[in-house]
């Protein structure tokens, strides 16, 4: 199927489900939200950020004076913290059930918002014993276990700024993010447990840090997790349950200033350089909080959520530790994967705990797909009442089966569009209301102005398609790209004048909803993970066999897109090394060195030459054909054509592995 063909496929899609006239009822979100918001969404996003507790009120709402810089309840006053935990306790819900941790070898943890509370003062006293105060950088590289949350609440208490960086990236990718940030702090574990056995994280950590390649930082503090022995620095390594230990549980929450940044979290994109997305905190935490109440209809007093997210992502960030605590919600999180140490891990935890919210991603639920409904139809599932899904398009047919399977045939799907940039859910359904079609987020959150826009920026008509933009200022917009304001200004917003470019590309249906299509840049979606081709050429090139080297993001029928590199040797070089199967594993594992096991190319594939323009650009339009095994389109601006002609003899010979 050609691309075009896939478009209008999906596109064309016309089944629709309305919400049960009782579920419609009783959800949080009514249809008025959507004229309320629109008549004025200042007045509207003013109206949400007052379910947040401000020690000092805002007068003022959005300053859009320097923009792109948005400042939103500039001049009010809170702590994030507090709002997540304090408040909570102060009003009575105390013994409420925030997190049932759920560790990957069936070991559990309780904590009550009073419990968590506490133990995030504890965090907060031992942090600012080490010297960490307000404008300080944290880096946070944890497993999935309640320390990540603990730590992130307790660095965002004192007005200090987190920096997560997932567990499953390597010491390079941690030391890259530690250096462009200045972290004084590294929080992290022994090790975590991952598909049944103990993996360590510690020594990624030595070896960031070795050389002393990260001056900033002063301290390494260390959970124990999994007991492994860990090598040991006693001039920076702290455990953390001593220091916890030793720490007071007094801690009193200070206010800062609504735009007081809150984190930075590392995304790839179009260059070698990931770029440091930084968000603040007042408007963050209002879109956070009113996105998660709203389209996942959380009900505190009854609900039990469950987002299967890593708090290495930023779904970890605004729907595991902010919006749901915010919302005083109850939730579970989950250490390990999905098939350890049974296939069927997942939903016997939710009938475990009564899940009735789920919130997770397209691969998961396609992985799930291949192995048989027979797994979930083992438990009992019929607590879920609201099913959401995240990270890339969903197919209709997953979609489908994630309603009759998982859903039981009735509990609404949310397709929440939104990004790192993006801070919060953008495109929704609202789960009370919007009739849902399978494949599609379909429409812009009350208060967000989303559009799709054509090569000059108009909008287009109903059945046409584009590029996505959003066209005024959101809450929980990034305020930058860490230090480097230029790139912030460009990647954003200087293809559309005025409008921020979100690098998709989209169509309008002919209800007006909105489809999501993929990326337009070099930017690729593995398994709902966001990956730069350039960032991966570049790991390959720092390999001594590797002269010239092309990544494409073809298309996958579990990870929706897989990463395939096209690479030249250098004769002089490849003397000593076996045949073309064994260069390929030696390749694919030092990319999962360089970058971490996520990048690790699915196939490598070893060529003489690389299509490139007159002006040496490389085609990776032609690569993507021969990676997705089609036709090869047009050639005819390539400097020599017949070197497709050579690529493709070589991959139909079978010399890729
Ligand atoms: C990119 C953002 C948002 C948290 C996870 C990913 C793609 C995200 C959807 C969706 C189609 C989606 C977009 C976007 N994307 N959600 N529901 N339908 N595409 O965050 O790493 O910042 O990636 O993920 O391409 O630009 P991220």
């Amino acid at each position: 199927m050609s691309e075009n063909d896939l478009i209008s496929s999906l596109a064309s899609e016309s089944r629709s489900f309305a919400p049960s006239a009782e579920f419609s009822r009783q959800a949080n979100a009514q249809p008025e939200i959507y004229a309320h918001a629109a008549a004025n969404p200042e007045a509207f996003w003013a109206e949400q950020a007052h379910a947040l507790t401000w020690h000092k009120p805002f007068t003022k709402t959005l300053d859009w004076s320097d923009a792109p810089f948005a400042k939103w309840f500039d001049d009010g006053e809170l702590n994030v913290a507090y709002n997540c935990l304090d408040r909570h306790v102060e009003n009575g819900l105390g013994e409420r059930v925030a997190l049932f941790f759920e560790g990957e070898p069936g070991d559990t943890q309780v904590f009550t918002y009073a419990t968590l509370t506490e133990a995030v003062k504890r965090a907060a006293n031992v942090l600012a014993d080490l010297g960490v105060t307000a404008g300080d950088r944290v880096a946070i590289y944890l497993p999935m276990i309640p320390e990540a949350i603990i730590s992130m609440l307790a660095v965002a208490r004192i007005g200090a700024i987190h920096s997560v960086v997932f567990g499953g990236f390597s010491a390079d990718s941690l030391a890259t993010r530690i250096q462009d940030a200045e972290a004084k702090l590294v929080i992290t574990a022994d090790g975590g447990y991952r598909k049944g056995k103990a993996s360590a994280l510690k020594p990624a950590v030595d070896e960031a840090l070795s050389g002393n390649a990260c001056p900033s930082v002063q301290h390494v503090l260390v959970v124990q997790r999994t007991g492994q022995s860990v090598e040991w620095f006693e001039t920076t390594d702290i455990w953390w349950h001593e220091a916890m230990n030793k720490a007071s549980s007094e801690h009193t929450a200070q206010a800062f200033a609504a735009e007081n940044p809150l984190f930075i979290l590392y995304t790839s994109g179009t260059t070698g350089k990931p770029k440091g997305i930084l968000h603040t905190s007042g408007g963050y935490l209002t879109q956070a909080a009113f996105t998660h109440r709203n389209i996942f209809d959380l009900k505190p007093e009854t609900d039990i959520y469950w987002c299967t997210a890593d708090v290495g992502w930023i779904t970890g960030h605004s729907y595991v530790a902010y919006g749901p605590l915010a919302n005083g919600a109850t939730q579970v999180i989950y250490e390990g994967t999905p098939d350890a140490p049974h296939p069927g891990r997942w939903w016997e935890i939710i009938q475990k705990y009564g899940v009735t919210i789920l919130y997770t991603a397209p691969t998961a639920i396609r992985s799930f797909m291949k192995l048989g409904r027979q797994i979930p139809d083992a438990f009992d599932l019929s607590t879920l009442r609201v099913l959401g899904s995240v990270g890339e398009p969903i197919n209709p047919e997953a979609w489908m089966w994630y309603r009759d399977v998982i859903g039981g045939g009735s509990a609404p799907i949310v397709d929440t569009w939104w990004q790192t940039e993006t801070g919060a859910i953008m495109i929704s359904p609202l789960p009370g209301i919007t009739h849902t079609k399978p494949g599609s987020a379909q429409v812009p959150m009350s208060g967000i102005a989303a559009d799709v826009v054509d090569d000059h920026g108009h909008s287009v008509a109903n059945g046409h398609g584009g590029y996505l933009v959003i066209s005024e200022p959101w809450p929980s917009m990034l305020r930058g790209i860490w230090r480097d304001p230029e790139r912030f200004n460009e990647t954003y917003w200087s293809r559309f004048h005025g409008q921020y470019f979100a690098g998709d590309g989209a169509k309008k249906d002919a209800d007006g909803d909105i489809w999501l299509l993929g990326r337009v840049d070099d930017v690729m979606n593995v398994s709902g993970h966001r990956l730069s081709t350039t960032e991966i050429e570049s790991a390959l090139v720092s390999h001594h066999w590797v002269a010239e080297a092309a990544v494409v993001g073809a298309r996958d029928e579990l990870t929706g897109q897989a990463v395939v590199a096209f690479v030249i040797l250098r004769q002089d070089e490849i003397a000593d090394a076996g045949s073309d199967a064994d260069i390929s594993k030696i390749l694919r594992d030092h990319v999962a060195k360089e970058i971490g096991p996520i990048a690790k190319p699915r196939q490598i594939m070893v060529v003489a030459e690389l299509p490139k323009t007159r002006s040496g650009k490389i085609m990776r339009r032609l690569l993507r054909d021969v990676a997705e095994d089609r036709p090869i389109g047009d050639v005819t601006t390539l400097a020599d054509s017949s070197v497709m002609n050579i690529i493709s003899g070589k991959i139909a010979a079978g010399a890729n592995d």
